[in-house]
């Protein structure tokens, strides 16, 4: 069984934010259109009239103060409100490929190795654009490393889920390293017509390699992370589903089929998950003997700032001090998978040799996976 170590991580960022003050604006607009067009009907109780959203509510519910997107104009055009994202041939790189290997070049940079020393690819993310051929082979390809490929999706879980497969491909001698690659194009599944969770998500993407620690230097600049342990956890609920398939109707142009785009019951999702996150921490700390509160740093996913502070309040036994329990979704929102990665890319370069840190992500399945780190 060989060691496996997180020796690199990558952040694509895209270059478009929309703050709530705009978000709300395009939304109120198309509420203002939809009662208007609608008056009699609202008059005669035959049709529901939409209400506002607020960005004051949105920023206490949620703690989210703007979001990167891949296409703001579609985004905020209320006779649109979704994304134009123009399909491309098929010689042409996917869309979600591109900011993968973005994210994965940067990581690639940092690792400061060639591509070639790199055996397997997953793209592990929450939404794939298209069935086959897996988008991970296309960012095999367009990176040139051999090997294999293959697409998993655990939703928001799905980056500790890969880093726990590549940690195992590792362990067995399947690869010497793993590059896991996490595009979350969240705004193509959010609907932008719903009051609940129009300002959910955001559009990012992120890339971690997992490497065999042999491999990597043994200490300074290059050595990495340490996998101390790995686990997941699933517990089948309807409370965050998308209809969206291929044996399901296409998504909706306009406002028909809502449930084939992300939906949820954010107050079950509330009780239900922050409970079951924060057992499940506390019982693989103590199985791999970590002491909980000793972590210099939690890199939890990137839900709901109320959701992560709970967690990181259970997790610690008290209230974390400012930095010890990262929060990023107010600059990026919910980006799915990829929020626990960047809030380690952005804030792990402090720690030194010896230091403790855990990578935690949890959503829809339920689905929630644990990798304690500690810096080599
Ligand atoms: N603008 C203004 N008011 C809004 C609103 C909006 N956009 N959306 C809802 N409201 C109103 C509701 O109408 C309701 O009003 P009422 O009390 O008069 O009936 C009130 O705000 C509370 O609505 P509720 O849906 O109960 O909000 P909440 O406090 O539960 O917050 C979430 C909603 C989604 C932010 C919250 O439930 C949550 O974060 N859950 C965790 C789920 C999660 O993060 N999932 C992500 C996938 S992992």
């Amino acid at each position: 069984m060989h060691q496996a170590v997180i020796a690199a991580t990558g952040l694509h960022t895209p270059d478009q934010s929309i703050s709530n003050t705009e978000l709300v604006d395009a939304f109120n607009n198309y509420v203002e259109r939809f009662n208007a067009a609608n008056a009699a009907a609202i008059e005669a109780g035959e049709v529901q009239a939409l209400a506002p959203s607020s960005p004051e509510f949105i920023e206490k519910a949620s703690g989210i103060k703007s979001r990167f997107v891949i296409d703001k104009a579609g985004i905020l055009d209320p006779d649109v409100m979704r994304p134009n994202i123009p399909e491309r041939p098929n010689d042409q790189i996917s869309v979600l490929a591109e900011i993968a290997v973005e994210a994965a070049r940067q990581a690639i940079a940092r690792w400061g190795k060639p591509a070639s020393e790199i055996d397997a690819v997953i793209c592990a993310a929450s939404n794939m654009q298209r069935a086959y051929p897996a988008m991970a082979i296309e960012v095999q390809q367009a990176l040139g490393i051999g090997g294999f490929a293959f697409d998993m999706n655990v939703a928001c879980s799905s980056a500790t889920f890969g880093i726990k497969t590549a940690a195992d491909f590792i362990a067995s001698g399947s690869a010497r390293a793993v590059l896991m690659v996490n595009p979350e194009i969240c705004s193509g599944h959010l609907n932008f017509r719903d009051r609940d969770s129009h300002f959910i998500f955001g559009d990012v993407a992120t890339a971690v390699i997992v490497e065999r620690a042999d491999l990597a230097p043994p200490s300074g600049e290059g050595a990495g992370w340490e996998i101390l342990g790995t686990r997941l956890k699933t517990q089948f609920s309807n409370n965050i589903r998308n209809n969206f398939g291929f044996l399901n109707r296409a998504a909706p142009e306009g406002v028909g089929a809502p449930d084939k785009l992300f939906v949820q019951e954010g107050r079950k999702v509330f009780r239900e998950v922050v409970p079951m996150v924060s057992e499940m921490i506390l019982e693989h700390a103590t199985d791999i003997g970590v002491d909980p509160t000793g972590l210099k740093r939690m890199w939890l996913h990137q839900a709901n700032i109320n959701m992560n502070e709970m967690i990181g309040r259970r997790v610690l036994g008290r209230d974390p001090a400012p930095g010890e329990n990262v929060i990023i979704l107010d600059e990026y929102a919910n980006t799915s998978s990829a929020g626990s990665i960047i809030a380690f890319h952005k804030t792990c370069d402090d720690f030194a040799a010896g230091e403790t840190g855990l990578i935690c992500s949890f959503g829809a399945g339920y689905s929630a996976g644990t990798v304690f780190v500690r810096k080599r």
